[in-house]
């Protein structure tokens, strides 16, 4: 079974004791690529730097809303040109924990997505709580290749989302005992998804408190196939397919 982790901060220090074993682990475990994200300054450098060290891991670069006030154009825009970078993320909005005023964290948002456009990169969005704007920000400047990492909206949500030709994520979230992604990974099409783990983060169950790491890809991977009636090889294998051809690894 060929894995793709979408998603993951390998570069964070709840890393920093076992990277190395881990990532040849995950590499020994069927995942045959990574997309490590950046958030800030500091861990989209990180992130390049793994890219570099490793074949089989990329990079995204930008400004996560909770750091937006620290936003560097020229940064990005210089890191956006390298070979490792595949997309520009994570970024967006997040009106739950508001770290950031609102209106930098639009502001930011959008001269990202400009930055994305010019660079022919695709977009890895974090929305908390920031459906609409997200979504009109994005339309406003006819964003084409993005994909909603850790989906959180409704049904209605994702319909719309797919009927602009964007791309749904799921992350550990669709297996807690509250998730209420059991529809929407219903209705997603098979050619619209894939899988992350958004690791150090959102530990799937039965992890669930743990730290996580892109060996519980199965676990979401899992419960995906069970929702939708078929089996993990088809579930990892369109997710996989999906994941190479939104960040342009498909040679
Ligand atoms: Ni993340």
């Amino acid at each position: 079974m060929k894995i793709f982790e979408t998603h993951a901060h390998l570069d964070f220090p709840q890393f920093d004791k076992d990277r190395e074993q881990l990532i040849k682990k995950c590499f020994n475990s069927g995942i045959e690529y990574m997309i490590n994200i950046g958030v800030d300054e500091k861990t989209c450098n990180n992130s390049i730097k793994l890219a570099e060290k490793y074949d089989q891991i990329y990079a995204a670069v930008g400004f996560h809303p909770h750091d937006a006030t620290d936003f560097k154009a020229e940064f990005i825009r210089r890191k956006a040109q390298h070979s490792k970078v595949v997309a520009i993320g994570e970024i967006g909005l997040d009106y739950y924990r508001n770290l950031s005023p609102k209106d930098v964290q639009q502001k930011v948002f959008e001269e990202q997505i400009k930055i994305a456009l010019e660079s022919d990169l695709p977009i890895v969005v974090h929305d908390r709580d920031a459906h609409e704007d997200c979504y009109e920000i994005l339309s406003r400047n006819n964003a084409e290749k993005v994909v909603f990492h850790c989906f959180s909206g409704d049904e209605l949500f994702a319909q719309k989302v797919l009927e602009k030709g964007w791309l749904i994520s799921f992350t550990g979230t669709i297996t807690f005992k509250n998730s209420s992604l059991e529809n929407t990974i219903r209705l997603v099409p098979n050619d619209k998804f894939f899988v992350e783990t958004d690791s150090p983060y959102l530990s799937p169950h039965p992890q669930r408190g743990k730290r996580n790491s892109p060996l519980n890809l199965q676990y979401i991977i899992e419960k995906i196939s069970e929702i939708k009636g078929t089996t993990p090889k088809k579930i990892a294998e369109n997710s996989y397919l999906n994941a190479l051809n939104f960040f342009n690894l498909s040679k």
